[in-house]
């Protein structure tokens, strides 16, 4: 097997588009080496006087020319809060190839796809969903979306055009903490799923039978569904173990 390391290379800002004080994205060209869907690379910036080098997923799709990334800042929080000062014709290092396993070529055949995030844990989704191959393999696609106020229902538009789209085979609800959700249910959606309310809205049962399900974002949501989960028979995927459950933990 062949050992790829990764390497740095420059990139230039073309957009750093803000969506609420605290959430960005941001569109850098740069040759990219080809990616799968779901993967993730490395930004690194000087700050400081120091190199500060994080892990950013990539929303853009395989086939697309600029990659982009979608990020919350930090409070005191090095690389964000560089991240987000950036304009265009800045320039950046990108880490090369792309990398992880939080993509489609590690989920087992299965009916249904379940892919719950919280904040930006988001963005592999989107990336993962402008592929065709999602549409071609699972019968249902569900993706369930956790943030604290409504205004960070970020990628709300492009999200609403797969549901236009595949009207049957496309579910999507969002989960609003901190106040009121005129666009969907109101609560974190580990209790909404409890109290058997998440479930009902999608009108679908997540099941280890029939369901694969991705868990991306904040490592206590990670922990709390992945409890939730194995109290329905559910586990970890690994490749020599098969389950039904994979993650990325952002933090
Ligand atoms: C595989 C992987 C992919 C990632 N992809 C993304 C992504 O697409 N978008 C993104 O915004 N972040 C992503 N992250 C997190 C990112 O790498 C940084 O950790 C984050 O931007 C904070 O960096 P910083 O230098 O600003 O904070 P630091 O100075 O390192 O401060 C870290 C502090 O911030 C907290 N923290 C870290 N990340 C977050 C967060 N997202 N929200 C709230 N608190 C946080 C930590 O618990 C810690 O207390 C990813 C992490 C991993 C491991
Ligand atoms: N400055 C601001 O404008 C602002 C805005 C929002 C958040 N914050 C703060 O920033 C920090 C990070 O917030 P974030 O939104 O980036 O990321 P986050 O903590 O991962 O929260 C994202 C969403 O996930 C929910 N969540 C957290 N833990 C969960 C769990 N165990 N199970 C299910 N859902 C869970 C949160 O609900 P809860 O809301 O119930 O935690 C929230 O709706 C928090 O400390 C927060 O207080 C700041």
């Amino acid at each position: 097997m062949t050992i790829l390391r990764s390497s740095f290379i420059e990139g230039e800002v073309i957009e750093n588009k803000t969506w609420t004080e605290r959430l960005y994205s941001l569109r850098i060209r740069v040759e990219l080496m080809p990616f799968k869907a779901g993967q993730f690379v490395r930004l690194q910036l000087p700050v400081g006087g120091e190199v500060v080098t994080k892990s950013y997923s990539l929303i853009n799709a395989p086939d697309e020319p600029d990659l982009e990334v979608f990020f919350n800042t930090v409070p005191n929080g090095r690389l964000s809060n560089a991240l987000a000062a950036l304009r265009g014709g800045d320039r950046i290092e990108v880490s090369q190839p792309a990398q992880g396993f939080f993509v489609l070529d590690e989920i087992p055949e299965t009916r249904h796809l379940w892919m719950f995030a919280t904040g930006t844990g988001l963005g592999p989704y989107i990336s993962i969903l402008k592929t065709a191959d999602v549409w071609k393999r699972f019968e249902k696609v569900v993706l369930v979306h956790g943030v604290p106020l409504m205004k960070e229902l970020a990628y709300a538009d492009l999200i609403g055009t797969w549901q236009q789209k595949y009207p049957d085979q496309f579910r999507f609800v969002s989960c609003v903490t901190r106040e009121q959700n005129s666009a969907g249910l109101h609560g974190r959606m580990t209790d909404l799923f409890v109290n058997d309310v998440l479930e009902k809205q999608i009108g679908l049962e997540i099941s280890k039978d029939n369901s694969h399900v991705m868990l991306c974002g904040n490592h206590n949501m990670i922990k709390d569904m992945k409890a939730l989960l194995a109290e329905r028979g559910m586990s970890r995927h690994l490749r020599h173990k098969p389950g039904q459950v994979t993650t990325e933990q952002y933090y």
